[in-house]
């Protein structure tokens, strides 16, 4: 029998998941569990280059399981656990900083970014690609499931590893794809097509929680921006109209369809008829009526492995 195939990923706790996480990385993830040997992480440590309650943490961390619980991620097969569980990770953190140069680190989009703002950055988001490398080479990950966001990390964590094989003269770390699929790899705002769906916009009108309830979602579609003009019919109009865009690539992904059918079905009709049946078809997606996301959440108890802390996440707050 051929071995499984490896997939790897994380997420940070630092805020409710939201559709950007879902269709960049949950949904990917969830659907490897088919075939794929999985090991999917909540990244506390990485969490930590901003946030400071323990409190915040803990939260985030059980609205992550609950939504991976609730979309049908297989805890008795597939590895599901915090990032910090593993203290190995740490230590090959450690390594891999002394061979990685502080120029590598400088080309990082997130350290470029906070730096630009003016921000105080800490040694903490400064290195936070190698924490990375360590996550993804420490389990020999074959594919890494993310959105589009996270390509620069899939390259440096590349670049990390080539260095590892070429100081020692040895083929030790293979190399790692990013598996980046689907047709909303970038989900954008709903308040702002220019700019990402994030956990950390101020406006919750600006994205989809995953723990919110059916009229939420539906609400949230309804008052997203749009502009004056009907729905564009081809895909070369979407530069110039990224909240169109934004909306009719969530449709295609939800519907499993391509932008360009989508472009057919609806371009030349008007917004609000569209958002109907985009709001339907995202609450079926999201809230499926076997497992709402929030019954998990406050009801089930997970199971605690004793012999192995990573085992499993558990809901209780016993670990
Ligand atoms: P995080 O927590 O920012 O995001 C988790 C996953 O969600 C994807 N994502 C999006 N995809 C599409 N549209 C969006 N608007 C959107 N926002 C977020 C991200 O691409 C990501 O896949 N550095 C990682 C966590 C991490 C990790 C790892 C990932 C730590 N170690 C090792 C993979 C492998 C992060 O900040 O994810």
């Amino acid at each position: 029998m051929t071995e499984k195939k490896r997939s790897l990923s994380g997420i940070k706790p630092t805020g409710t998941p939201h559709l950007g996480n879902y269709l960049g990385m949950i949904k990917p993830a969830i659907k490897m569990q088919a075939t794929h040997q999985t090991f999917y992480f909540i990244a506390d440590y990485h969490a930590l280059t901003n946030i400071r309650e323990p409190q915040s943490l803990k939260e985030y961390t059980y609205d992550l399981t609950a939504t991976f619980a609730s979309l049908g991620m297989e805890f008795e097969n597939h590895a599901f656990f915090r990032q910090s569980d593993i203290p190995e990770v740490t230590e090959l953190t450690w390594f891999l900083a002394c061979l990685t140069s502080k120029g590598l680190m400088e080309r990082a989009h997130a350290f470029k970014d906070a730096s630009a703002k003016g921000q105080d950055v800490n040694m903490g988001l400064f290195s936070y690609p190698i924490l990375m490398a360590s996550d993804i080479l420490i389990y020999d990950s074959h594919v890494v499931p993310v959105g589009k966001d996270q390509k620069q990390h899939l390259e440096l964590t590349r670049d990390i590893a080539q260095k590892f094989n070429n100081d020692f003269g040895v083929d030790f770390f293979p190399e790692v794809e990013p598996l980046i699929f689907g047709t909303a790899t970038r989900v954008m705002s709903l308040r702002d097509g220019t700019k990402k769906m994030s956990k950390s916009d101020p406006s919750d009108y600006s994205r989809i929680n995953m723990t919110d309830n059916a009229d939420a979602i539906a609400k949230k579609i309804r008052k997203a921006k749009t502009d004056p003009q009907s729905l564009p019919a081809n895909v070369e109009k979407f530069e110039a109209r990224p909240e169109a865009a934004n909306l009719m690539g969530l449709y295609a992904d939800f519907s499993e369809t391509s932008i360009e059918d989508v472009c057919n079905r609806f371009g030349g009709g008007e917004f609000s008829a569209f958002k109907k049946q985009l709001a339907d078809l995202a609450v079926a997606m999201l809230r499926p009526p076997s497992v709402p996301c929030a019954s998990v959440r406050s009801g089930r108890r997970g199971r605690r492995d004793s012999r192995r802390r990573s085992d499993l996440l558990w809901l209780d707050g016993s670990g």
